[in-house]
């Protein structure tokens, strides 16, 4: 069983899913950061536009709230082409692609979240549409079945995970661009900060924005909730400005520490601290013993303990370091020196 506490890491209210799509970037100068990522992109959406020819395939990973499917935006925009939205658990049959792709227009973008939860079926029915634009279609059954060919309009997948792991090769090899998205500095969360307050017509106070960029979790998506977290706090103490007295009551009733940890992050830290000697101990055992996903240990926690030194992935298995033990003022065991921490 999952932690059923509401993390900043869970999902949105119907309320802040509109608030997000509200503050997506519409330009690529209000997309902050990624600049390796950025780059590459202008590189191939300049050649495709120069060559008149559709994008290649692009694939987009990396952990949550970091600005995939405002990517995906932002090429179809590029290239003046509509994008069409579905994900990975939402096409059950390979019928249901066949009817999306059969309705593209040419030069389109088909933007798949969650692109590792495609069934097997399907992502077989998807190979010869991204090399070839066609779609193999049975007809029949058994001795007399025949396989017909359909061409399709030429179009671009654009494919977003956070399970990159969990991806077939054979799919993955298929994209031409593949470009992992990585967690922001609080300079570039600043910047983003800023923008979104200017359309919400928010004010703060430049303490109170440096200590929010900095408790974010380097990710866009909790610095626009915390923000609008703050916001009500602030209306509702009739506060013009949000200072940091107001974000620090965002923080506590998010359960944020002043390192931008959640609850989900404390618990795997704790968990491995007090319940494991601060290992090394096996992803396995780490994530029964939590009760939670592997998947989820890997790719949604874990990427920002490591990023900020609290977590370290060894051969034998996942090891606290000392900056975790400072953290939550537990002394340091005695170790033999084979076993030192990191
Ligand atoms: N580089 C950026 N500059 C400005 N705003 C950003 C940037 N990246 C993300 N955002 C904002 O953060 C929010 C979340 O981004 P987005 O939905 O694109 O993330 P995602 O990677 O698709 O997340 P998930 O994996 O959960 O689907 C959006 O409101 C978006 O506008
Ligand atoms: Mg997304």
């Amino acid at each position: 069983m999952k932690s059923e506490k509401p993390t900043v890491k869970s999902s949105e209210t119907p309320e802040e899913e509109k608030l997000f799509v509200s503050l997506r970037a519409s330009h690529w100068s209000e997309f902050r950061g990624q600049e390796k990522v950025k780059q590459s992109l202008h590189v191939a959406l300049s050649a495709a536009k120069k060559r008149k020819e559709t994008l290649e395939h692009v694939l987009l990973y990396g952990p949550p709230g970091l600005g995939k499917t405002t990517l995906a935006h932002l090429i179809a925009r590029e290239m003046g082409v509509n994008i069409r939205v579905t994900s990975g658990p939402a096409i059950e049959r390979s019928g249901d692609l066949a009817s999306i792709l059969t309705n593209l227009e040419p030069g389109d973008v088909l933007f798949i979240d969650e692109i590792h939860r495609l069934n097997k079926v399907v992502e077989e029915t998807l190979y010869p549409a991204m090399e070839d634009f066609a779609l193999d279609i049975v007809i029949g059954k058994g001795p007399s079945a025949r396989t017909l060919r359909l061409d399709l309009p030429k179009f671009t997948i654009v494919g977003a995970t956070t399970r990159i792991g969990l991806m077939s090769a054979p799919l993955r090899d298929r994209f031409g661009i593949v470009q992992r998205l990585n967690f922001y500095s609080p300079q570039e969360l600043e910047h983003i900060i800023e923008n979104a307050a200017k359309k919400l017509k928010i004010t703060l106070v430049s303490q109170a924005k440096r200590a929010l960029s900095e408790r974010a979790r380097g990710t866009p998506r909790i610095a626009l909730k915390l923000l609008k977290r703050s916001r009500d706090f602030a209306q509702v103490k009739e506060l013009e400005h949000i200072n940091e007295e107001i974000l620090n009551e965002a923080f506590s009733l998010l359960e944020i520490d002043h390192m931008g940890l959640d609850d989900s992050d404390r618990r795997l830290l704790k968990n491995l601290i007090e319940k494991h000697g601060g290992g090394p101990v096996g992803i396995e055992t780490l994530a029964a013993s939590l009760s939670e996903d592997i998947g989820t240990l890997e790719e949604v926690i874990e990427p920002y303990l490591m990023q900020i030194g609290f977590l370290k992935r060894t051969p034998r298995g996942r090891q606290a370091t000392e900056k975790a033990y400072q953290h939550f003022r537990i002394p340091i065991p005695k170790k033999s020196s084979q076993e030192s921490l990191i």
